[in-house]
């Protein structure tokens, strides 16, 4: 069997590549190695950029979020010392976030792909990536039964996320591999709870990070920096909301909202990004291509981002005859993913200081005060935050 396209992945990356692909009538197959009932309850991100929603409408892709999408403009800073807000509409671009639980993205582009005739082989797992550097190159999945099938493609786009395989067939020296553990540890959690304030909320206390953003009417996000390696069921929802509270100074601001926790589990900081996010026939679009923090909200939007500029990469060799934007699509890509790595960078070491009370600790400690300040009291830096924050 063969396709021009093979897509491995059905996550934001490999659905809007493959929705662009069949919308210019390119052939294409994506095969994803979870049930399509698995990957419409997973809950990941949920704060789209303006140049993800503006992506998603110029391909009829935004009914979904333009019907149920809440716009989100407000993100809160509270310390031990001072609490502010920034209304983020007012600032930089003037762009704002569209809050939409990611798995009703999925859900959509899945339903929309499929609508556009597109061929999407859920519980199938790409097993192998092969030939990428010659102009054959070929894949082996293993379907629901156990058997094994070979497809031939023109290209391989790796939309597999941070624990795919399609990276792994890129030479060992052909890619420079950047790595950082941030060191820090967030215990992401999911509760059946109506927001506790209208923004986005990041809680900067001495015992640690907490987080608090929207994700539906119903269910909120939080976050809380945890001990790297603790284990998620040492965490009973009646110690998470005793947590939530201390560090977001209820006492001080007013209760949060409580409710059951539906989801706990533990999340390592940690960013990678390989350079070239290309090699051969195989191109890499999302986590597979570069793994950033949650403390900006920037994977699902850089995935989408990447998969246009691959969409029409691919369109232009293909219908145009024209190779040179495949030729540029990492040159085109990295620049971009450096600046959000460098900003979620900045956003690690402005909720996060380190522990313990030697000179090191202490000082960076003040530098994350004074980045406090900064931001509070510079307009110019406000604006700065801003563009960075929810562009891409
Ligand atoms: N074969 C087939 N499918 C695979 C394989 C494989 N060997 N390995 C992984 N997959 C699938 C996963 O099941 C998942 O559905 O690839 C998909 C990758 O999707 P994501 O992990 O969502 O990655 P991506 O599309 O790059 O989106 C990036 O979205 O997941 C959120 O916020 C998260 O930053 C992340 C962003």
């Amino acid at each position: 069997d063969s396709t021009t396209v093979l897509i491995v992945g059905a996550g934001p990356a490999g659905l809007v590549l493959g929705n662009l692909l069949k919308a210019a009538g390119v052939d294409c197959l994506i095969l994803e190695r979870q049930s399509r009932a698995y990957v419409e309850r997973r809950a990941r991100a949920g704060f789209l950029a303006a140049n993800t929603v503006r992506i998603l409408e110029e391909n009829g892709l935004a009914a979904g979020l333009l019907r149920d999408g809440r716009q989100h403009d407000t993100c809160l800073f509270r310390s031990e010392h001072a609490e502010f807000e920034l209304k983020y509409s007012g600032l930089g671009r003037g762009e704002v976030h569209t809050v939409y639980p990611q798995q009703d993205l999925v859900r959509d582009l899945i339903a929309e792909f499929l609508d556009r005739g597109g061929e999407l082989r859920f519980e199938t797992a790409v097993a192998e990536v092969n030939d990428i550097g010659s102009d054959r190159p070929w894949i082996v999945c293993r379907n629901a039964d156990g058997e094994l099938q070979r497809w031939n493609g023109r290209y391989v786009a790796g939309c597999d996320g941070r624990h795919g395989v399609s990276r792994q067939a890129v030479p060992v020296g052909a890619v420079r591999q950047y790595r950082r553990d941030h060191g820090i540890s967030w215990l992401a959690l999911l509760a059946e709870a109506p927001q506790s304030m209208a923004a986005v909320a990041y809680a900067i206390h001495d015992e640690g990070f907490a987080g608090h953003m929207a994700r539906s009417a119903s269910v909120t996000r939080y976050y809380l920096q945890c001990a790297r390696g603790e284990d998620p069921q040492g965490w009973s929802d009646r110690r998470i909301w005793d947590e939530l509270q201390l560090r977001m100074q209820a006492d001080r601001y007013g209760p949060l909202h409580q409710g059951p926790i539906l989801e706990r589990r533990v999340v390592d900081m940690a960013s990678h990004v390989m350079d070239p996010i290309q090699y051969g026939r195989l191109f890499l679009v999302g986590d597979a291509a570069s793994l950033i923090s949650p403390s900006a909200a920037k994977g699902a939007n850089l995935a989408v981002m990447e998969a246009e500029i691959l969409a029409k990469a691919l369109i232009a060799d293909l219908r145009d005859d024209d190779e040179r934007p495949l030729a540029r699509y990492s040159e085109d890509c990295l620049p971009r993913i450096w600046r959000a790595q460098e900003f979620s960078h900045w956003m690690i070491n402005l909720l996060h200081g380190p522990a313990g009370n030697d000179d090191e600790a202490v000082f960076l400690r003040a530098l994350q005060r004074a980045r406090l300040e900064s931001l509070r009291n510079s307009r110019r830096h406000q604006d700065h935050f801003a563009e960075n924050y929810v562009g891409i």
